[in-house]
C-alpha cells in the first residue's frame, strides 16, 4: 500500500504506523496500513463498520495486548521508538496515550475521585492541596467544572450522558497524556453535548494530539486536521479485511479525494 502522506504540514510525527497487519487468530482485520499522526492536530479515522478502525486505534496503545490471538506485524513507532518493543512497558504506553470510549465509562466513585485515582496511582499530585488544583484545572479544561464545581462528591453516574463524557476526557487528561484517542465518544451523545464535545476537542489540540473514530462525516469535517478513510475487501478464502484507501488533509478528503471510493463514501453514496 501507497504512503499518502505528501501534503503533510512540516509538523512533527508522535506516531507512525508502518506496513502494519493485524490479526485476531487466523483473521487478518487489516492489511497494509501506513500513516503518521502528526503532533497537536485532530486526526480523524473514517469508514463503513467492520474495515478495522477500532483495531487500529487500540494498537495505538496496546489495549489490543489484552486480546487473546492478537498478533501485529509491521511496526508502530511513538515519538521514533517501537511500541511494540520488549522493553516497552504496555501500562506507561496507556499513560502517555490516553483512550476515550464510545460509551462513557467513570468509575464507579465520585466526580472528584474519578479524576483523583489515575492521578495519584500515578503519583501525580501528592498533597491535597496540588489533587484539589488538579482536579479543578482538569475539569476545566474538559468544559466542566461549572457545571460540577458544586457536587464534586457525588457520583460520576449521578451526571448526564455528555457530562460522563467529558468527566471520561478529564479523567484521561488529568495524567497528563500526549495523545489521546477517541472512539466514536460521541456516538452515544445527543447533537448539542456532541457539539460540546467538538468544541473541547478543537481546544484539547492546543496540547494534545488527538485521533479520533468517528462515523460522523460532520463531525469529522469540523474537527479533523487530517482524515484517514479506510475500507474493507474480501481476501483470497472470502474474508473481509481492512486497509487504508487515502490519507490526507480533511478538506482535501472531504472536496477533492483522489479515490473513487473515497469520494462515494464521504457523499453518502457507498454500499
Ligand atoms: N477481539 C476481536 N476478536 C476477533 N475479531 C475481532 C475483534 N475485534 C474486532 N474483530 C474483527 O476485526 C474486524 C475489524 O473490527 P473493528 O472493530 O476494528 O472495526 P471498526 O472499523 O472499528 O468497525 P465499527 O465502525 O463497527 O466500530 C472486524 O471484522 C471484527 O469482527
Ligand atoms: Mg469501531
Amino acid at each position: 500500500m501507497e504512503v499518502k502522506t505528501k501534503k503533510v504540514n512540516q509538523t512533527e510525527t508522535v506516531l507512525q504506523a508502518e506496513n502494519i497487519n493485524i490479526y485476531y487468530g487466523d483473521f487478518q482485520a487489516v492489511r497494509g496500513v501506513s500513516l503518521n499522526i502528526p503532533k497537536q492536530r485532530v486526526t480523524a479515522f473514517i469508514g463503513p463498520s467492520g474495515c478495522g478502525k477500532s483495531t487500529i486505534l487500540r494498537s495505538f496503545n496496546r489495549l489490543n495486548d489484552l486480546v487473546n490471538g492478537f498478533r501485529l506485524e509491521g511496526k508502530i513507532y511513538y515519538q521514533g521508538q517501537n511500541l511494540y518493543d520488549a522493553k516497552i512497558d504496555p501500562v506507561e504506553v496507556r499513560r502517555k496515550i490516553g483512550m476515550v470510549f464510545q460509551k462513557p465509562n467513570p468509575f464507579p466513585k465520585s466526580i472528584y475521585d474519578n479524576i483523583a485515582y489515575g492521578a495519584r496511582v500515578n503519583g501525580i499530585a501528592k498533597s491535597k492541596e496540588e489533587m484539589d488544583a488538579l482536579v479543578e484545572r482538569s475539569l476545566r479544561q474538559a468544559v466542566l467544572w461549572d457545571e460540577v464545581k458544586d457536587k464534586l462528591k457525588q457520583s460520576g453516574f449521578s451526571l448526564s450522558g455528555g457530562q460522563q463524557q467529558r468527566l471520561c476526557i478529564a479523567r484521561t487528561v488529568a495524567i497528563n497524556p500526549d495523545v489521546v484517542l477517541m472512539d466514536e465518544p460521541c456516538a452515544s451523545l445527543d447533537p448539542i453535548s456532541t457539539l460540546s464535545i467538538e468544541e473541547l476537542i478543537n481546544e484539547l489540540k492546543e496540547n494534545y494530539t488527538i485521533v479520533i473514530v468517528t462515523h460522523n462525516m460532520q463531525q469529522a469535517s469540523r474537527v479533523a486536521d487530517m482524515t484517514a478513510f479506510f475500507n474493507a475487501k474480501a481476501a483470497e478464502g472470502g474474508k473481509r479485511f481492512g486497509y487504508l484507501v487515502e490519507y490526507d488533509k480533511t478538506e482535501t478528503i472531504f472536496q477533492c479525494p483522489q479515490e473513487e471510493d473515497t469520494q462515494r463514501y464521504v457523499s453518502g453514496r457507498f454500499g
